[in-house]
């Protein structure tokens, strides 16, 4: 797989996979926070500015994201609670906290994140194939619902095609490389009547995102990519792994200067929407 995370596993070093599916995000967010991960601190901002223009013309109902690779509900935590990543590196990292059974620490997460809902909290829907990371996020409340499956091998469940057929927003962050065009095919094949979601995805500049935004060009989705913006996703974890992107990215032709050669992985952030809906360009929407 082309995806940052997974280059270890090639090199035999850091191994994400290992933190991906236990019974609680304690180990999560104390490896990444190690390399600075703050994917989800964008995405916070980023998807909020989308939810609320999507409210503007939903009906009277909560707004529904299908958050895809969604681990433990980090993005549905950041953007249904008043919280930010730094409280949550903080919370899973205190400790306070860590002596407790992952089953006291659900229960604790459910009474922290009760009291900070935010009055218009999106619905959050999770999908991740980590059965462990999912059950948390719906044990502790931080997911609304969430399903454990594959999509790159298996069509979805029932259960999953009726919690995506009303969506308005699919939302990613972290995950392109190990999701491909087939899970966003099998999840638009899901929704009901004509209202298609927005999609909204952050992905490496190193992962090309062409494939996925031809595939969503079949369901009527027009993507643009939000121009002279990067985002940083974490910090290289060696020299090794700098020297690889850098010379992936050079290959390809990408400058990056002030970016990556500063030791960072930077993602590009992409907005797909019907035509009709994208009257209004991606900067613009985002006020940025
Ligand atoms: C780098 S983590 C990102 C998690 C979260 N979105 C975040 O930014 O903190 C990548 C996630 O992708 C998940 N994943 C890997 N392959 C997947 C697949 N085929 N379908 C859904 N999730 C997948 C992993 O289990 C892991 O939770």
């Amino acid at each position: 797989m082309n995806n940052g995370d997974t280059l270890h596993e090639k090199s035999g070093k850091a191994n994400f996979d290992l933190i991906y599916d236990l019974e609680d995000p304690r180990e999560y967010f104390n490896v990444l926070r190690e390399f600075d991960y703050c994917i989800p601190r964008h995405g916070q901002r980023l998807f909020s500015s989308l939810i609320e223009a999507r409210r503007q013309e939903a009906e009277e109902r909560p707004l529904r994201i299908v958050d895809i690779c969604c681990s433990y509900g980090v993005n549905a935590a950041l953007l249904k609670y008043e919280t930010t990543l730094d409280d949550l590196y903080d919370r899973y990292g205190s400790e306070n906290l860590a002596t407790l059974s992952s089953e006291e620490l659900a229960e604790a997460d459910a009474a922290f994140y009760g009291e900070r809902r935010r009055e218009e909290a999106p619905e959050v829907v999770g999908l991740d194939v980590a059965g462990n990371a999912v059950s948390y996020g719906i044990h502790s409340g931080i997911l609304d619902a969430g399903f454990a499956e594959n999509l790159e091998g298996k069509e979805p469940s029932d259960a999953l095609c009726q919690a995506v057929s009303e969506v308005d927003l699919l939302s990613v962050t972290g995950g392109v490389g190990y999701i491909s065009e087939l899970t966003f095919q099998h999840l638009l094949d899901c929704v009901s009547g004509d209202r298609m979601p927005w999609v909204a995805v952050f992905a490496l500049r190193w992962v090309s995102y062409e494939e996925i935004s031809e595939a969503l060009s079949a369901y009527g989705l027009v993507t643009e990519k939000l121009e002279g913006h990067t985002f940083t996703q974490r910090r290289f974890i060696d020299s090794e792994e700098r020297e690889y992107v850098l010379e992936e990215l050079s290959r390809m032709g990408v400058e990056t200067t002030g970016k990556e050669d500063e030791g960072w992985y930077h993602a590009n952030f992409y907005l797909s929407r019907p035509a009709a809906e994208a009257k209004v360009p991606v900067e613009k929407l985002l006020g940025l």
